[in-house]
């Protein structure tokens, strides 16, 4: 059964919890949805060297390829902030190698509600597997 934007955002907001953020103490979750109404969800995990730094996104979409599950419907994103943090530019296009532009993402904003976007919206041009067969041969 798909669940509702609001439930979708809740499951967000309950994965931040689990925010491994030491260094920078922003928590980020995220819950995926995909098209069997299967929801996985992440949080973003940091590391010392900062770079190694696991965002909440990848750590759902990671989530659900491993248990073969890789069409996309929705995903939600909520900071321990309330401030509408959306995918960052490299989540964006993690979520591009899986999901169409019309993927819907959800970004939590407290009280104000919730901001929602399509992929394409977000990242409007993006690398993907045709890009690299059309430069076969080059
Ligand atoms: N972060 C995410 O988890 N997702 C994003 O797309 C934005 C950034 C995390 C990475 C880091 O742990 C913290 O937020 C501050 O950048
Ligand atoms: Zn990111």
């Amino acid at each position: 059964m798909m669940s509702s934007d609001h439930t979708l955002i809740v499951r967000a907001r309950t994965a931040f919890e689990s925010a491994y953020v030491p260094y920078s103490e922003y928590r980020v979750g995220a819950a995926i949805e995909t098209t069997d109404g299967s929801v996985y969800t992440g949080c973003n995990i940091e590391n010392a060297n900062y770079s190694n730094s696991l965002h909440a996104e990848e750590v759902a979409v990671a989530a659900a390829v491993k248990d073969g599950q890789d069409t996309f419907e929705r995903i939600a994103v909520a900071s321990a902030a309330r401030d509408g943090v959306t995918p960052c530019g490299m989540c964006r296009q993690t979520l591009a190698e899986f999901a169409d532009g019309s993927l819907k993402v959800l970004c939590d904003k407290g009280a104000e509600g919730v901001e929602t976007y399509t992929l394409t919206e977000l990242l409007p041009k993006t690398i993907s597997e045709e890009t690299l067969q059309n430069a076969d041969g080059q």
